[in-house]
């Protein structure tokens, strides 16, 4: 369903020489899009979300949602079709994960065997297996951990329209950028209607469809795409914002995924050394990569300290390199491989299997050709999906 901004304004001080949080916002979210509200603290993002679930009221202008003034909606029943993940996330405490996750489907009254099939359904489709989490209380969580969970309670009735006030800013940046990937294959899968707020313009050109550039006193600067934001920012204001690197920053544009994987010798632990050996000798790339028996990497052996005879073992192996998913932007590939010790990034499934190997060499490459290049209009997909 599409989401639409008619002139909106809102004043929290009703008076109208008060400055606005939010100033004659117009724009329209297509259906089953991520439009990305970005900009300095206190420029309005989380006043524009509320205002679609009429947690806020607006001053003037409409909030259409498929067409129909939310004004026209009782609140209490618009809500629970709308998904809401809150900034500070905000689980219940004396809830256990299942008993949050379950809270929207208990209002609208389904059934509880229902409620608890889908908490449990929902809490696999964010990476928390329901066996260990179901019952366990928030403060037994981790923060990445209690992320997921907020936005499994977001999804939990299965709403068309989803609001999202900085889901993953309380965590650190490598938590962040596998929710961040997630949220991409979720994205891909469910394809909702998403209002995502954030002040990380590299996560709004990562997850937007469309991102939306706010300014202060609720101005809507821009309004694009993140590959035209980043070619044609449309004001100065824009411009800083989005940031003097935007060369490199067009490297956020590109996923892992979209490069041509080249796969380095591998053996598993407990194969016969002597081959793995000779496979190595005779490959361009001088190490040889252990995998275990899921196929996950383990680590490096290089070349010359294979064993020629016995079984490979895993204490063999040396450092590893990161770890990446095809969702990775080239840009957080790229500062990854520059700060590790081997200049050559694993790719992995969501289990954790090798996929192959992408270099510091390959994305300076990407980043070259794209140098020479100008807007391209829409990004391709990520790997496994379309949006
Ligand atoms: N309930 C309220 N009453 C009065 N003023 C408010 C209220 N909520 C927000 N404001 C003001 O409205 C402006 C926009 O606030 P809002 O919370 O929408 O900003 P934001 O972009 O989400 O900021 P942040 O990035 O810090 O979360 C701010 O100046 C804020 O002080
Ligand atoms: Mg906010």
């Amino acid at each position: 369903m599409p989401v639409e901004f008619r002139h909106v304004t809102k004043r929290y001080a009703g008076d109208l020489d008060a400055p606005a949080a939010v100033e004659d916002l117009s724009l329209t979210v297509p259906a089953g899009q991520t439009c990305v509200l970005v900009g300095p603290s206190g420029c309005g993002k989380t006043t524009t979300l509320k205002m679609v679930n009429r947690l806020v009221e607006p001053t003037s202008g409409q909030i259409l949602i498929d067409g129909v003034d939310v004004a026209r909606h009782d609140p209490v029943k618009l809500r629970r079709g709308i998904g809401y993940v809150i900034q500070q996330i905000g689980l219940f405490p004396h809830l256990t994960i299942g008993g949050n996750v379950a809270v929207v489907p208990e209002l609208l009254g389904w059934h509880a065997a229902r409620c608890r099939e889908r908490a449990d359904e929902l809490l696999a489709l964010v990476g928390l297996d329901p066996a260990t989490y179901r019952a366990r209380y928030p403060h037994e969580l981790s923060g990445g951990e209690r992320q997921r969970v907020g936005v499994a309670r977001a999804l939990a009735a299965d709403p068309p329209v989803m609001l999202m006030d900085e889901p993953f800013g309380a965590v650190d940046p490598v938590v962040r950028e596998r929710l961040q990937n997630e949220f991409l294959r979720l994205q891909a899968d469910l394809a909702k209607t998403v209002l995502f707020v954030t002040h990380d313009i590299d996560e709004a050109i990562k997850l937007g469809d469309r991102v939306a550039v706010m300014d202060v006193g609720g101005r809507l600067a821009q309004y694009a795409t993140p590959s035209e934001l980043l070619t044609s920012p449309t004001s100065e204001f824009v411009a800083r914002f989005v940031g003097a690197d935007r060369g490199l920053k067009r490297l956020s544009l590109r996923r892992v995924g979209e490069l041509p994987l080249a796969m380095p010798p591998v053996a598993r632990v407990g194969d016969e050394a002597g081959p793995a050996r000779a496979r190595t000798l005779a490959d361009p790339f001088p190490y040889l990569l252990l995998l275990d028996g899921l196929g996950r990497p383990v680590g490096w052996l290089d070349r010359d300290r294979i064993p020629t005879e016995g079984l490979l073992e895993e204490r063999l192996a040396v450092p590893m390199s990161p770890l990446l998913e095809p969702e990775t932007t080239l840009r957080d590939a790229l500062s990854m491989l520059l700060a590790a010790e081997v200049q050559a990034g694993l790719v992995v499934d969501p289990r954790g299997a090798m996929v192959g190997m992408v270099t510091a060499d390959q994305i300076g490459a990407t980043l070259r050709a794209e140098g020479g290049r100008t807007a391209e209009g829409r990004r391709p997909a990520a790997a496994g999906g379309t949006r």
